[in-house]
């Protein structure tokens, strides 16, 4: 049975005050573990404060992105060393503003995760498909090639304490979700083509959704079968709501 993780994406949002109240409220809530695992994701500024807000409790933290490089004259870029130093345990990887905003290729995001895993961090990474490229009925193609690109790179070893979330472009920050049988059926397609190089490996993997997950909608995808757990935006900066989707996953 895979343990279902609820990682909070908190994009370019954020601040020392806010973030404390919803640091403090979720060490409060969920301090001592739940069912579900848990982590946020935060910007670069605010890493040392989630370290020192969330040290000691059962709640992750990471990054949103990092260089694909481990150190040199790569001016305002952040390594995974320097992550490591802050107490990270993940950094996602590929998500799809990066890819479409500024420009990460499947070859660049293959280069940040083996960074990630170079560098001791569990990479979550992101794979998506758009809405043209659905209603084309290319999704899995599109999500294959993403998804072999890193496998090519990093190899199945790579994975092994990776985590992987599908976050259809068209339902992030959209608030049309994927119905649970839409995801449920790339999260397999997932799974399956792990399984074709390591299959124990892809029984372990944990296959997170995102793209408009709310309170509402949480526990329906987190019980279909390949969904191992959410990767949350908007919702994960309300505690209130980032707690119950936590609450769903255990
Ligand atoms: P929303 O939950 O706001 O749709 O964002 C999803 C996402 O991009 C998480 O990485």
């Amino acid at each position: 049975m895979r343990r279902k993780l609820v990682a909070g994406n908190w994009k370019m949002y954020g601040g020392l005050a806010r973030n404390r109240d919803l640091l403090q409220s979720l060490a409060h809530a969920i301090g001592k573990g739940g069912k579900a695992d848990c982590a946020v994701c935060v910007p670069f500024p605010y890493l040392a404060q989630t370290q020192e807000l969330l040290k000691g409790t059962a709640i992750a933290w990471g990054a949103q992105t990092l260089s694909e490089h481990a150190q040199g004259a790569y001016t305002g870029e952040t390594s995974a060393a320097m992550l490591a130093d802050f107490g990270c345990r993940y950094v996602i990887v590929g998500h799809s503003e990066r890819r479409s905003l500024y420009g990460e290729s499947n070859e660049t995001v293959a280069a940040k995760f083996v960074a990630a895993v170079q560098g001791g961090l569990a990479p979550i990474l992101c794979l998506g498909e758009t809405l043209e490229q659905r209603e084309g009925n290319v999704t899995e193609q599109v999500i294959a090639a993403q998804l072999d690109a890193v496998t090519q790179v990093a190899g199945m070893n790579g994975f092994a304490s990776a985590v992987i979330a599908y976050e259809p472009v068209w339902a992030i920050g959209t608030g049309r979700t994927a119905t649970p049988q839409q995801a449920q059926e790339v999260h397999a397609f997932i799974r399956q083509r792990m399984a074709k190089s390591d299959a124990a490996l892809a029984q372990r993997l944990q296959i997170l959704y995102g793209g408009s997950v709310k309170p509402q909608n949480a526990s329906e995808l987190f019980g279909m079968a390949d969904i191992d757990g959410g990767l949350i935006g908007g919702a994960s900066l309300v505690a209130q709501d980032f707690l119950a989707i936590c609450q769903a996953a255990g």
